[in-house]
This record gives structure tokens, C-alpha cells and sequence, in this order.
């Protein structure tokens, strides 16, 4: 829970956050590991179920605490809904509140997608600034444009966004729209909004990320007319009404990244299914520069070959299809123990190498320079109590863990539980050693279960 300033409120410790993870390194890894449906794509896919007034069945879903969170933030609405193992039904034909609550949404960035959808649907939508987060301050603004562009009047008043659709038909109207930036956020936003809008939009500079594809494709499964999803030009032709729909998610390629990297850092061979091979190259690529081979088995299913050592190489996140800001954080894991100096820049978000201080507190040599990371690779890690500040850095250190000397407790579970499906259970299964257990129950996190818990919103 944070303040708007994104500043943590006073210790409301969760349940993952009276926990800690123990983890003891230098264990081989050895196996194979299945690849949960995409976080990202879930997210927008469930809001983009407002769209439709029939049944919706959605498939592949990961059990993940953000993907409760925006199912709870469809239930406030009216919408039924309704979650068996990992397929989620959405029967959005009664949508009784055009408002979604603060609290659900302070705590989910990603509810703020819910925009789009409520606007082409009922002409009014109601949703309270996200805010910032940790990794950054996140602004809604191309969203915005986007939707005032298409005819929407949009006011901003005491934190919440009030947007309505005048006319008679309470109905957007296709535009062209060119985004300053190809924000993944703010193409879904338009394009959703686009779906059920009159005429046609074009969307130029649009993001290319396979979760905005995957979008595009549950859109189309229900009805919608789009073109061009995955190049920067998306072309929607309205409709006047969107039909049921059966759909599976895309496998997650963040969830997919992590794991070849748990491969490369521990010297270890893990395969990993399904996955598509295609949504890595960036990935992969940069594997291959700090000595790894990647092999394809079969079309959705790649295995990692560790190199006898890790290599250094540097790294600029971009938008897709460049090196995904979701993997910079792990990839920096991995280049603490290459031979020589990598450098790291981040692009994309501004305040997102919060694992730094935590990889140092581990051994690590890494020095900070504006957006830049200069990591010079020592020999080895050393286990140690970590903090947890936002999902994709508690990736990293856990990966740092596995590949320690010693035992390393990471505080701030919750970040972890956001976004990756099970990950203990499938560490454990290639024969990691590792434990959640009560914070008070170790040793090594005494002293620091004091620390409130930090800004959720990834
Ligand atoms: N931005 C603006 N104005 C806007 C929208 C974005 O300035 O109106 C800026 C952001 O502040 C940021 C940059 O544009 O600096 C990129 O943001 P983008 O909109 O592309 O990201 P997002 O939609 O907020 C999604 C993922 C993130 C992932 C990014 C980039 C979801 C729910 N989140 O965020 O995922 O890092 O795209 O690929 O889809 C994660 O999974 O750990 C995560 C943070």
C-alpha cells in the first residue's frame, strides 16, 4: 500500500511480506520447467472483456496476485466472474458502476486499462489516477490524448479521471493517432477503445510487444477488426458490437527470460515449454554473447547450455522489439560474475535499478551513473539478507541467490508473487534448495523485518 506520493504507508505487512525467502546457493539445476500463461497479457486481455456483453473464456490465465487484483477490480464493476485452475470466465453483459475503486487501483497499475473498455462501452469511465511507482512515475498522458482524440472529453479532478463520451450514441469516433512514445499502456488503451468506436484509427508509433499482439488477437477472436498489431501502425475499424469469445493467453516470455537466465547463472541445463522462441530473440541473443548456446527442440520449446564462463556484454533496454526492460534486472544478475566490465542502460523507465545496492550488498561490483550501470564481474557472491523492491528485481535476486555462496534471505515477497506463477515450485522440482518460512523463523532477516513494505504498481 503506498501514499500517493508513492511513498509506503506505515507497516501494512501482507501476508508475503511476513515471509521471507531463504535461499542456498551453488546448487545445480537440472530439468525442465512449464512456462505459465503471460502476466501482461492477462492483465489487459481481462479488462478488454469489458468490451464484450456475452460470455468470455479465457485460458492460460497465471494464478498470480495482480491477476486476482483486476479480476476483483471487474467484480466491483458489476461484471460476473468466475476462476477455475487457469481458465478465467467474464460475462460482462451487466456493467452497473462505470467506477472503479481507489483502493483496488492504487494498488494495480495496469487497472488503469479498464479506461478504454468502460469508455466504448458505456460512453463514461471513472478511474482514479494510478499514480507513480517504484520503477518509475509512469504518466497516463498518451493514454489520455489518445482517448481525447477520439473524441472524449476527459477531465482530471481530485485524483480521478473522468472521461464521457457526448453525442447521442455516447460513441467514440476513430481517429489518427501518432504516439510520442510507443507505450505499450497507451496502444492497448487506444486500441481497445478503438475496437467498439465509429470509423476507423490508425495508431502511429504504436508498441510492437507480443502482449499488445496478444491483445489484438482475443479483440479479433471476439469480433473486433485490427491490422497491423506487432508494427508500429495499428489500424482499427469499428464495430458496433464485439461477440463471446474462447481464448488462450500467450505463454509469458518475462517468465520464460527468467529462467534461461537461472540456467546461465548457475551453469546449469533447464528446458523450458511453451514458449515462443520468436518473443526472446533479444533475449537470446544477449545469452549467446555471455557464452551460451540456446537450442530449439521443438517450435515451443527451447533448452539453455550453460558456457563454461559468463562473458560480459552490454545492454540498452528499448521498446520491442529491442532487449525488454522486464529482463534488465535479471541480465545484471547474470553479469555480477562474467569476466570483465558490461554496461547496462535503461531506456524505458527511470528509476529502475533499485536491485543495484541489494546485488552489492551480495558482492556485487556495480556503479551507478544516471541511466547507466557499469558492472565490473567479480568471482563469486556471497548469500546475504536482500530487499525486495519491485518484481523484476526480486527476480534478480533470486537468481543472485541460487548462484551465491551461502544463504541469501529476500525480504518483500509480494513484488515476487505479482508476477511469477509458483516460482518456488518450479525451482525446487530442477533442485534448487530454497524455503519460504515466517520472517521472525530466520536468522538472517533480523534486524530488517522492521522495513515497511514498499510501492506495489508494477
Ligand atoms: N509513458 C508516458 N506516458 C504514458 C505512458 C507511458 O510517459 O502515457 C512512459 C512511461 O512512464 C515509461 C515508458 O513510457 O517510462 C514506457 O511505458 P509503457 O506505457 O510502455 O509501459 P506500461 O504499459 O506502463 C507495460 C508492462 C511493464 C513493462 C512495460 C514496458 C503491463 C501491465 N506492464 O507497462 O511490465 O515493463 O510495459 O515493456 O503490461 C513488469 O511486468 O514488470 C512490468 C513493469
Amino acid at each position: 500500500m503506498t501514499t500517493s506520493h508513492g511513498l509506503p504507508n506505515a507497516h501494512t505487512l501482507s501476508d508475503a511480506d511476513a515471509s521471507v525467502l531463504q535461499i542456498w546457493g551453488k546448487h545445480p539445476l537440472k530439468g525442465h520447467v512449464k512456462i505459465s500463461g503471460a502476466k501482461n497479457s492477462a492483465l489487459t486481455i481481462i479488462a478488454a472483456a469489458l468490451l464484450c456483453p456475452e460470455d468470455c473464456r479465457i485460458r492460460n490465465v497465471p494464478n498470480l496476485v495482480d491477476v486476482k487484483r483486476m479480476g476483483q477490480i471487474l467484480a466491483a464493476l458489476g461484471v460476473k466472474i468466475e476462476h477455475h485452475g487457469d481458465v478465467l470466465d467474464i460475462n460482462a453483459s451487466t456493467i452497473s458502476h462505470s467506477k472503479a475503486p481507489y483502493e483496488l487501483v492504487s494498488q494495480l497499475r495496469a487497472s488503469f486499462f479498464i479506461i478504454g473498455p468502460l469508455l466504448a462501452r458505456l460512453g463514461v469511465a471513472r478511474i482514479p489516477l494510478p499514480g507513480g511507482c517504484t520503477i518509475g512515475a509512469r504518466p497516463v498522458d498518451l493514454h489520455v490524448r489518445g482517448l481525447q482524440a477520439m473524441g472524449a472529453d476527459v477531465q482530471i479532478e481530485h485524483g480521478i479521471v473522468h472521461a464521457y463520451v457526448t453525442g447521442s450514441q455516447r460513441r467514440l469516433k476513430g481517429a489518427k493517432i501518432y504516439l510520442d512514445y510507443p507505450s505499450v499502456g497507451a496502444t492497448e488503451t487506444i486500441m481497445m477503445a478503438a475496437t467498439l468506436a465509429e470509423g476507423e484509427t490508425t495508431i502511429e508509433n504504436a508498441a510492437q510487444e507480443p502482449e499488445v499482439v496478444d491483445l489484438a488477437n482475443f479483440c479479433r477472436a471476439m469480433g473486433a477488426r485490427i491490422r497491423g498489431a506487432g508494427t508500429n501502425t495499428i489500424t482499427i475499424a469499428g464495430v458496433p458490437r464485439l461477440h463471446s469469445t474462447d481464448y488462450t493467453i500467450n505463454p509469458d516470455r518475462i517468465e520464460a527470460g527468467t529462467f534461461l537466465v537461472a540456467g546461465a547463472i548457475t551453469h546449469s541445463e533447464i528446458s523450458l515449454s511453451p514458449v515462443v522462441p520468436e518473443h526472446l530473440t533479444a533475449v537470446i541473443a544477449k545469452l549467446q554473447e555471455t557464452g551460451a548456446q540456446i537450442v530449439t527442440e521443438a517450435p515451443d520449446r527451447l533448452c539453455i547450455i550453460p558456457g563454461d564462463t559468463i562473458k560480459a556484454t552490454d545492454i540498452e533496454t528499448l521498446p520491442y522489439p529491442g532487449f525488454p526492460t522486464d529482463m534488465q534486472a535479471q541480465f545484471m544478475a547474470l553479469l555480477t560474475l562474467s569476466e570483465g566490465n558490461s554496461l547496462i542502460t535503461e531506456t524505458v523507465f527511470e528509476n529502475r535499478m533499485r536491485h543495484v545496492a541489494e546485488l552489492n550488498r551480495m558482492g556485487a561490483d556495480i556503479r551507478i551513473k544516471g541511466n547507466h550501470a557499469l558492472i565490473r564481474g567479480v568471482s563469486m557472491l556471497s548469500g546475504a539478507p536482500v530487499i525486495a523492491t519491485d518484481l523484476r528485481a526480486s527476480a534478480a535476486l533470486v537468481l543472485a541467490g541460487l548462484a551465491a555462496n551461502g544463504k541469501t534471505v529476500i525480504q518483500c515477497l509480494h513484488h515476487l508473487d505479482r508476477g511469477y506463477e509458483q516460482l518456488e515450485v518450479k525451482l525446487l522440482s530442477l533442485g534448487a534448495v530454497l524455503e519460504r518460512v515466517p520472517a521472525g523463523a530466520d536468522a538472517g532477516s533480523a534486524g530488517l523485518t522492521s522495513y515497511s513494505v514498499l510501492s506495489e504498481k508494477d
